[in-house]
């Protein structure tokens, strides 16, 4: 293994990453905030890292290293989450969800309402990147409670770690291939296309997210009220196992009796790591009594 060298200038592909540095970078970001970087990971994490090195101005990665760990802001460790972190998403992604969602979920957190005589829907997309899960959950609330919609208090709190999705969240307009799976009603309904071909979010459906950075590794969540249903899907992909289970501990305090969780389609939870009931793939719930 190689270290940057005057042989090496910055921008050549030869910026390498020490085994030292390797394990440095992969524990501020396990500890920090849980993703697990594997060995697999390395070449990856060369490439995202020498971009971010020759931006900073700096030598090589070894002081880009020095430069996270002496920075006491954490602005540095925010920003290298940033750069390693994998936000891939699209619409209408693994949609029988979305089915179950609108068929399952929603009519019985209305019934759950009514009892109590609340109109209070809560809903949590962890894990958002930049937009399009939370997005098309608020699509799915509106065309449910149609012209009832501002009826009910039902925005969706949308989170992620990362700022730089979070303000492509913000933004809202997407390319025509990240909106290739969305059925042309939504498209048609609430989007509004630009000259430059690309879709916007029409205001009625952004003023319902509620953006917020917030880590999952923090140790104590600070929602004052439980949750119909929690979408965290294709996030805990990332993490070891002991990391999913303490998660999904959190996850279920905050979730109220009857609620969901929903978790990506190629990520499972076994029997003795998940105190909710399994449903269907990548659906549990919170038993009644829960
Ligand atoms: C692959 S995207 C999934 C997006 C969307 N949920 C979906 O299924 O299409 C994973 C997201 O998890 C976020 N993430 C990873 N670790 C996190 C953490 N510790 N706290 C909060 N968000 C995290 C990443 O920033 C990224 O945007």
């Amino acid at each position: 293994m190689t270290n940057f060298n005057e042989q090496n200038p910055p921008g050549s592909s030869l910026m390498t990453l020490t085994d030292r540095e390797y394990c440095e970078i992969r524990d501020l970001v396990y500890d920090n905030f849980g993703i697990n970087l594997t060995d697999k990971k390395r070449s990856l994490i060369v490439g995202r890292l020498q971009k971010v090195v020759r931006t900073l101005g700096l030598n090589s990665i070894a002081e880009y290293v020095e430069h996270v760990k002496s920075d006491k802001s954490g602005q540095a460790l925010v920003e290298l989450v940033n750069r390693i972190s994998t936000n891939h998403t699209f619409f209408y992604r693994e949609a029988d969800h979305f089915d179950f969602f609108s068929q399952r979920t929603l009519p019985e957190a209305v019934a759950a309402c009514q009892k109590e005589n609340s109109k209070d829907i809560r809903v949590w997309c962890a894990g958002c990147s930049t937009g399009e899960e939370p997005y098309m959950l608020v699509m799915l609330m509106m065309e449910f409670f149609g012209s009832d919609y501002d009826k009910w208090d039902a925005g969706l709190l949308s989170t992620d770690i990362s700022m730089n999705a979070l303000r492509l969240a913000q933004v809202g307009t997407y390319s025509p291939e990240r909106m290739t799976n969305l059925p042309e009603v939504y498209k048609r309904k609430y989007f509004k296309q630009q000259l430059s071909g690309d879709w916007s979010v029409i205001d009625r459906v952004k003023k319902e997210l509620t953006l917020r950075q917030f880590n999952l590794m923090n140790k104590t969540f600070p929602f004052k009220k439980k949750f119909h249903a929690i979408f965290c899907r294709n996030v805990m992909i990332y993490f070891d196992r002991p990391t999913r289970m303490a998660l999904v501990e959190k996850f279920y305090e905050h979730t109220r009796p009857g609620g969901y969780l929903f978790i990506g389609h190629s990520e499972s939870l076994g029997r003795n790591e998940c105190p909710y009931d399994y449903i269907q793939p990548a659906v549990y719930r919170k038993k009644i009594d829960g």
